[in-house]
């Protein structure tokens, strides 16, 4: 679909093609960007709200869950209190470390960001929980502390008919996005990158809800509730620095039955909302900033309520081979990015075979928080598997696909069987050969792209997703881009190895690659997994100090 071929009165698709093609990554041309780093400038990493009454949350002994329990539901809930909040949090978007170097630290979180950038934070609406949280409200997440900042008090009787829709012990998870956080690295790619950080943060957050015996389902309607959390209130925060909403989700007891297509609260009760008493200034992050219109503009032709007319969620179970042995809160706090792969290490296939199909859609936890049918496949570099022959290979991720995908793929016409494969793994070897130069070069001569075991682009049902879905979509494709991203970096963590995402990648070189000449199909994220070389400079302390 060209751009201009769009019918006029869907502009922000329009806009949001062309978003899409200003921004792609090519061998003579990146997109736009100051091309610099402007030191004196770099945004605080960390949200405060000055005036805002703080709740410490305690930092509990860990449950000792299995790392399955991670991908079942099968925990028994745990009550909602300021245990199970701080529980919540600290393995959902919690810190996971300090690293230092030379007299510099920074933080890393349980939930990986494009440039360690971090442009997303989560709101939550609550109940009264207990004496720490002794009235119901709308709290901010600071991970910096992990605290919980009171914007406003609700009186019960307002956060009853909020929640009246949802199951009992239900609660309102928001999650936004920082543009300039990111921007002030990438520019106007940066959008981008914010929409993958919103799709690992929901995946982070919702395996954490699984470890508590929570379901989390994503509200599609929901994309205009700024202002349950307090984020509509522009004079709150730095006019160069809005914070926007991405999603919201229910978080309620994992067997309860949720209707994601309700709608937001409207009439008297936003009103009320609107009108409480909101405390505290949002932080300035920069003493000065650059406008990247493109981004602001894709942020403003993607915001919005989704119709969720194709509700298509996957209904298969779980995986069934899971490592089970490992702790799940180790796992969770153990999750980095490879900076370097040794080049030289293969891995089992029969671990390759269960990395992707643990990234295969299920009816349980992260999948089961995402409403749409699944629209993102991986296109596979093949570099270090024992048994499997290096190569070019294809993950269907949704079968209803891959007659399209067929058809789109137009370089690759023999989809052979891998020999060794579950047979209910949907991979396909396109061409055999030694692709680690091509891999690095794809994303953007990364070395750790060729050096690894695999590496892949994540490949999505690009146009036909968007014109029956409508431009903020878009924003979806990304995150489902993210939760794979999510579940891939904690499986290579479970096998000994490590992952890393890739933003950084020739988007038209990768297309043409796999002979993709229209817009059915487009790559969005890629990702490496191999054995890992650490960095020996850098010290690392504990996430917090108790
Ligand atoms: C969306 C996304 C894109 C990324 N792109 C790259 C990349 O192109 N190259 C790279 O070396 N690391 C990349 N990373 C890894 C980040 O640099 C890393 O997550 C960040 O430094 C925080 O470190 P941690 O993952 O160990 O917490 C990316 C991560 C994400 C989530």
């Amino acid at each position: 679909m060209n751009p201009d071929d769009v019918h006029a009165d869907d502009a922000s698709l329009a806009r949001i093609l062309r978003y899409h093609e200003e921004t792609k990554h090519g061998f003579h041309r990146f997109a736009a960007s100051s091309g610099y780093l402007d030191w004196s400038t770099q945004p605080d990493p960390f949200r405060r709200y000055a005036g805002a009454r703080h709740i410490p949350l305690t930092l509990s002994r860990q449950c000792d869950k299995p790392y399955a329990a991670l991908y079942q539901n099968n925990v028994v809930p745990s009550p909602l209190n300021p245990e199970s909040i701080s529980r919540f949090f600290r393995f959902g978007l919690g810190l996971a470390a300090w690293k230092s170097f030379q007299g510099s630290r920074w933080a890393l979180r349980v939930n990986p960001s494009s440039g360690n950038l971090h442009p997303s934070e989560a709101y939550v609406l609550l109940p009264k929980t207990g004496a720490e949280i002794e009235t119901p409200g709308a709290f901010h997440y600071s991970p910096a502390d992990h605290a919980l900042e009171c914007r406003a008090e609700l009186d019960a009787a307002l956060l009853s008919e909020v929640l009246r829709p949802f199951p009992a012990d239900s609660f309102l998870l928001g999650l936004s996005s920082i543009l300039w956080r990111e921007a002030w690295k990438y520019g106007e790619r940066a959008f981008r990158y914010c929409q993958h950080d919103a799709g690992h943060a929901l995946a982070a957050l919702r395996l954490s809800a699984a470890l508590l015996g929570w379901g989390l389902w994503l509200l599609p309607r929901w994309g205009d509730a700024a202002s349950v959390f307090g984020l509509d209130r522009r004079d709150d925060f730095h006019a160069e620095e809005p914070e926007t909403l991405d999603w919201v989700a229910v978080v309620a007891p994992a067997a309860a039955t949720v209707d994601v297509s309700l709608p937001p609260p409207g009439g008297d009760t936003l009103t009320q909302i609107q009108e409480l008493d909101w405390c505290g200034r949002a932080n300035a992050l920069s003493p000065g900033h650059t406008h990247w219109p493109l981004a602001a503009q894709a942020l403003a032709d993607t915001h919005g309520a989704l119709n969720p007319q194709c509700i298509g969620r996957p209904d298969g179970a779980g995986p069934l081979a899971l490592i089970a042995d490992h702790p799940a809160e180790d796992l969770l706090l153990q999750r980095r990015s490879a900076v370097a792969f040794d080049g030289v290490s293969a891995c089992a296939s029969a671990d390759f075979f269960r990395l992707l199909e643990t990234s295969l859609p299920t009816n349980t936890p992260p999948w089961d928080a995402l409403w749409w049918r699944p629209s993102v496949h991986l296109a596979i570099f093949v570099h270090r598997v024992r048994d499997v022959s290096p190569g070019l290979y294809l993950l269907v991720r949704e079968p209803g696909t891959e007659t399209a995908l067929r058809a789109a793929l137009t370089s690759h016409r023999s989809w052979d069987a891998v020999p060794g494969a579950p047979n209910h793994l949907p991979l396909y070897c396109l061409a055999k050969g030694d692709m680690q130069d091509r891999a690095a070069l794809l994303s953007c001569q990364q070395a750790i792209a060729g050096d690894s075991f695999f590496s892949l682009g994540m490949i999505a049902e690009f146009e036909s997703s968007l014109q029956t879905l409508g431009a903020s979509f878009y924003r979806n494709l990304f995150w489902e881009a993210g939760v794979i991203g999510q579940v891939l970096y904690l499986e290579a963590e479970a096998i000994g190895a490590r992952a890393t995402g890739i933003g950084c990648y020739f988007d038209d070189p990768v297309h043409e690659l796999l002979g993709i000449q229209d817009h059915s199909f487009q790559s969005l994220y890629h990702f490496t997994v191999g054995f890992p070389v650490e960095d020996t400079r850098l010290t690392t302390l504990p996430p917090y100090t108790v």
